[in-house]
């Protein structure tokens, strides 16, 4: 028989968390990352991260004993958040004194790609290590086991904390959203057959590492002349989101995604310190993406994170129009193109 202690060194999880793309927009934060207003998103499915986590002996008398490795290599930068994330939360995870732990971490999307990887990387590390907490505790791993995992994942990056449930989830406290929490997110389950099946077409415009980090970027707006109307506003469209998503009107839903884009993008531009992510291409794609919706009177939208990349909306029954548009009519904007579409929120991928 193996005792507990053999137990737990064998104990190796694997989780699987998707990114998701905001439609409105987080974008300022306070105290230990509590949103200064409230966001709702589309999770994602192609895009995502799988987390493999171990435990062993500890050889060292560190607080937090962690390897992090990123695609086969030490990565050393990220590996270091992780470990401040893990010291920072140690009461999520009662082994941490004893125990080494070992993260072998993997992303679908190529390393390149400009996309935020910090959502599905928390998401599936938060999933992972609480799973494992779980399983000691021998707690089973209900709704409540997302919640909690959602909770931890956000004091790792906020936007992690919408990727535990499928299709569409909104996060941060909301007079009119019942059961909205600051602490994590929650899943919006009455949405319209028009808003099931959505797709979402990242145009990798550039593939640089950006200028200005969304961490630096939700700093900026501390003391931002118009930080205060922003605010508000966004706790409005997310309300009117869940309105939207209910009743199925898409040409709200449009209105109202691509202006948080902007809005996203204007934050930046007049910010004390501004700045400027998006590019030429990004601009074209827009520009081409509005004529193309006008002309043939299809329901496709844009949307942009803090960076470059143009995100193209649609929903199922127009990917064939859509998509012989973004690889002809857009196909000069971009670097390469990443099909993704609504997914069905994190798996565990091993027992
Ligand atoms: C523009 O979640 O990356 O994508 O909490 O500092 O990790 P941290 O920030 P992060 O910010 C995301 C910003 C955004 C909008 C969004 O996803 O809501």
């Amino acid at each position: 028989m193996e005792t507990d202690k053999e137990l737990m060194n064998n104990v190796k999880v694997t989780w699987r968390c998707p990114s998701n793309i905001a439609i409105v927009k987080y974008w300022g934060k306070k105290g230990i990352q509590i949103p200064c207003n409230s966001s709702l998103s589309l999770t994602l499915s192609n895009s995502f991260t799988e987390v493999e986590a171990q435990l062993s002996d500890k050889t060292t008398d560190e607080a937090v004993q962690l390897s992090y490795f990123f695609e086969g290599a030490v990565n050393e930068k990220f590996g270091q958040r992780v470990a401040k994330f893990l010291e920072d939360n140690r009461e999520f995870f009662p082994f941490i004194a004893e125990k080494a732990i070992t993260i072998n971490s993997s992303n679908s999307f190529p390393h390149s790609a400009g996309i935020a990887s910090s959502a599905s990387a928390f998401g599936a590390i938060s999933l992972a290590l609480l799973d494992i907490s779980y399983s000691m505790e021998g707690k089973e791993k209900d709704e409540a086991f997302y919640r909690e995992a959602s909770n931890l994942a956000r004091l790792g990056s906020g936007s992690a904390s919408r990727s535990m449930y499928p299709a569409f989830a909104q996060w941060g406290e909301n007079d009119k959203i019942q059961h909205s929490s600051n602490q994590y997110a929650i899943e919006i389950t009455d949405i319209h057959p028009t808003f099931r099946n959505m797709k979402d077409a990242i145009l990798i415009i550039e593939d640089e590492p950006k200028k200005v980090s969304s961490s630096v970027g939700h700093s900026l707006m501390n003391n931002h002349p118009y930080a205060e109307n922003r605010f508000k506003q966004a706790n409005e469209r997310t309300a009117e989101l869940v309105n939207i998503l209910k009743t199925g009107d898409m040409e709200a839903f449009i209105h109202m995604c691509e202006s948080e884009a902007l809005t996203l993008h204007a934050m930046m531009m007049t910010s004390m310190d501004y700045y400027l992510l998006v590019k030429p291409g990004t601009i074209t794609a827009i520009e081409k993406l509005m004529e193309f919706r006008k002309e043939n009177n299809i329901p496709v939208c844009f949307t942009l994170d803090a960076g470059p990349n143009v995100h193209v909306l649609y929903p199922k029954a127009y990917e064939k129009q859509v998509e012989a548009f973004i690889n002809n009519g857009l196909r000069d904007t971009y670097k390469k193109v990443i099909f993704d579409q609504e997914g069905n929120g994190p798996t565990k991928l091993n027992s």
